[in-house]
């Protein structure tokens, strides 16, 4: 299949369609590159060219294709312990804080965190590593890390919990010792007790939440690519599941601080919802 780059009016439809899917905003200078991105799906399902390639992914018979679509144009990147400032608050202010006030019985021993977009868990997991190392202080609380996203395939490497170097060259040799199994020789495994610490499901940062609301949420490098009314959205997502009083952790190319008035600014990357 010897295929060249989308045509404008192709590219203009691939476009529209992720923006509408999952809100991104794919810049216009990147025909090439979506090019270059989409056949390789041709090549997998073997479909002879980029418009035949969009109706099937608009056809019942391709809804499955939809996430290997969207794999190959949204960004994955993430590791273990990405903004070291954030792990530090959550384990030297954030935890200490829940403990003392568990205590002074002002709040429930139970903690609900959010990884929103949690790529293939590297986050999720961080955070479950500074809850497992106060465990002792945890005795009998209720604790979920939940970790979602957009990508199923992104949410099985989660589950699976096997990372390699490049994952891990922030996580030194005592957490590595105490919360991971090494082997083969370069893969580590997150911990079953870690593990258990953490949930995934599927969810569009652009459909409600549903559930309890949650104590902190870490909602990080996903926005970079939305523009100002699907961030909108996401924000409004996002705050409408915090808990009164719950923590939101942002990453530094969100671009949403002038979404967030409705929160107490505590750090230039940390919010706190009143009440
Ligand atoms: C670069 S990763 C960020 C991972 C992690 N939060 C971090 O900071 O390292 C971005 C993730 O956002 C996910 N994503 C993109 N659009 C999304 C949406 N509308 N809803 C949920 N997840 C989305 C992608 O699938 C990808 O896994």
């Amino acid at each position: 299949m010897d295929l060249i780059e989308l045509t404008e009016a192709e590219f203009a439809r691939f476009r529209d369609l992720v923006y509408r899917t999952c809100g991104i905003r794919v810049a216009e200078n990147k025909r090439v590159l979506m090019s270059n991105r989409i056949r390789r799906r041709l090549r997998a399902t073997g479909i002879d060219g980029y418009s035949r390639y969009y109706d099937f992914l608009r056809s019942p018979a391709g809804k499955a294709e939809m996430q290997p679509f969207l794999d190959v144009v949204t960004t994955n990147e993430t590791y273990f312990f990405r903004d070291d400032a954030h792990y530090r608050w959550l384990a030297d202010e954030f935890l200490p804080e829940m403990i003392r006030e568990a205590g002074e019985r002002r709040r429930p021993r139970s903690l609900r965190l959010w990884s929103a977009a949690c790529s293939t868990g590297e986050e999720p997991y961080s955070i479950a590593l500074k809850v497992a190392a106060r465990r002792p202080d945890l005795a009998g609380w209720r604790l979920e890390v939940l970790g979602t996203d957009l990508s199923a395939t992104a949410l099985a490497a989660a589950r699976a919990a096997a990372y390699d170097e490049r994952a891990l060259h922030r996580v030194g040799p005592e957490d590595r010792r105490a919360f991971f199994d090494e082997g083969p020789p370069g893969r580590w495994t997150v911990r079953p007790d870690v593990r258990s610490l953490a949930t995934f499901r599927p969810h569009n940062l652009l459909d409600r939440m549903t559930g309890e609301p949650f104590d902190c949420v870490f909602l990080k490098n996903v926005l970079i690519y939305f523009d100002a009314a699907s961030k909108q959205k996401v924000v409004d997502v996002v705050l409408a599941a915090l808990a009164k009083g719950g923590r939101l952790v942002v990453g530094p190319t969100e671009g949403i601080h002038g979404m967030l008035g409705g929160l107490e600014k505590v750090k230039t990357w940390l919010y706190r919802k009143g009440g």
